[in-house]
């Protein structure tokens, strides 16, 4: 019988850490475990590989360890599961570390979304389905058997792009920042970016703004990235004027407008890591991330700053805790394997065909 949860969260960190360290080394090449930079550190530092939602992915889809044990949040497990080969086993430690943004958009209003489009024009002809990455694996399906495709926060522009070249519109979900922000950088005017609100009939949009749109966003937003503020930039200016600042694409759209650089977690670090020595940064993206940022680069005289005066971190990312990492690895080293994610075949099947479409054309 599989150890319970229970007798783990009792368990202080540095207990955990010394059992992961041991079943790690058990598990040995059998275990593969992916840690997205949104986790904590006493998490983070057991990862076998770190990245953003791209990398990983791919890092997923080349593993050839039997369990991967995703550090990170549902759909990036889901992921995992879908790229990797079908004895590989993806593990998240907990099952209740979802993502608020990806839960904005389901596959019962998309399909109504797609139906109440088809009463202005003919969607299949015209539109194409982007799901960003954060979506559960049914909508990756859809796209995937709707000529739609897959896009991270690193290679919108390039899906965007490849869209735009097969079909004139795009309905892009759940994230709106994420699509506004990628359309503005195109040169896609504002009004040409319609938002789709799938509380209300025909997205509360007319014939005409459906018509005359390029990019239909769905309503959605990430609760972390939407914290932050134009008005942050400019005080934060005022004190330090010659300040950098970089954000994640889910950032509002008047805060990227402000941003000297835009662009994935991945993109952040190494924009930071390449800058010179004794310059200021002001970040808009997770609080775990932009804290390691802070400790990593102090040495080299980098000062890195948090966007938000209010506390902002993922507290779904948070719940992946030693206690957890310990419990699933543990269980491994038994024989058993707890909080396995898995996606049925029909809908593997659709939601990969989107994923490698997305993996052919990124850079
Ligand atoms: P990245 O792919 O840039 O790491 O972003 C993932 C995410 O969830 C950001 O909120
Ligand atoms: Fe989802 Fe936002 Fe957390 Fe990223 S930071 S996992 S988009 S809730």
């Amino acid at each position: 019988m599989s150890a319970a949860i229970q007798s783990y969260t009792l368990l202080d960190d540095e207990d955990c850490e010394q059992r992961i360290l041991r079943a790690r080394e058990t598990l040995g090449e059998r275990l593969v475990i992916l840690g997205h930079h949104y986790q904590r550190d006493e998490v983070f530092r057991h990862a076998d590989f770190t990245g953003d939602s791209l990398k990983l992915s791919r890092q997923a889809a080349s593993s050839k360890a039997d369990y991967i044990v995703f550090c990170g949040v549902h759909f990036m497990a889901e992921v995992a599961d879908i790229l990797s080969r079908p004895e590989q086993v993806s593990i998240l430690p907990d099952l209740s570390a979802g993502c608020s943004m990806a839960d904005m958009a389901d596959l019962q209003n998309v399909e109504r979304a797609w139906q109440e489009l088809s009463e202005v024009l003919d969607p299949d002809e015209t539109i194409s389905p982007v799901t960003y990455i954060n979506s559960a694996a049914d909508l990756k399906a859809f796209c995937g058997s709707h000529n739609g495709i897959v896009c991270t926060s690193t290679n919108a522009r390039h899906v965007l792009e490849w869209c735009f070249e097969q079909r004139e519109k795009v309905l892009f979900f759940p994230d709106q920042h994420l699509g506004r922000n990628t359309g503005a950088v195109m040169d896609i005017p504002l009004e040409e970016m319609v938002v789709w609100d799938y509380d209300k009939p025909m997205g509360g949009l007319t014939p005409e703004q459906i018509k005359k749109a390029k990019i239909i966003l769905w309503k959605g937003f990430c609760s972390v990235h939407q914290m932050f503020q134009p008005e942050q930039i400019d005080n934060f200016k005022q004190k330090y004027p010659k300040t950098k600042i970089i954000a994640h694409p889910e950032s509002p759209f008047e805060v990227c407008q402000k941003s000297d650089y835009i662009g994935s977690t991945e993109y952040i670090i190494k924009t930071i890591a390449d800058a010179e020595p004794d310059t200021r940064w002001l970040v808009a993206t997770e609080l775990n991330l932009v804290n390691r940022l802070h400790e990593q680069f102090k040495h080299e005289g980098k000062n890195v700053h948090f966007m938000s005066p209010n506390v902002c971190m993922c507290s779904t990312m948070f719940r992946i805790d030693p206690q957890h990492l310990a419990w699933v690895l543990e269980n491994l080293v038994e024989g058993h394997v707890v909080n396995q994610v898995s996606v049925p075949d029909d809908v593997a099947t659709e939601a990969k065909r989107a994923l490698e479409r997305m993996l052919e054309i990124s850079p």
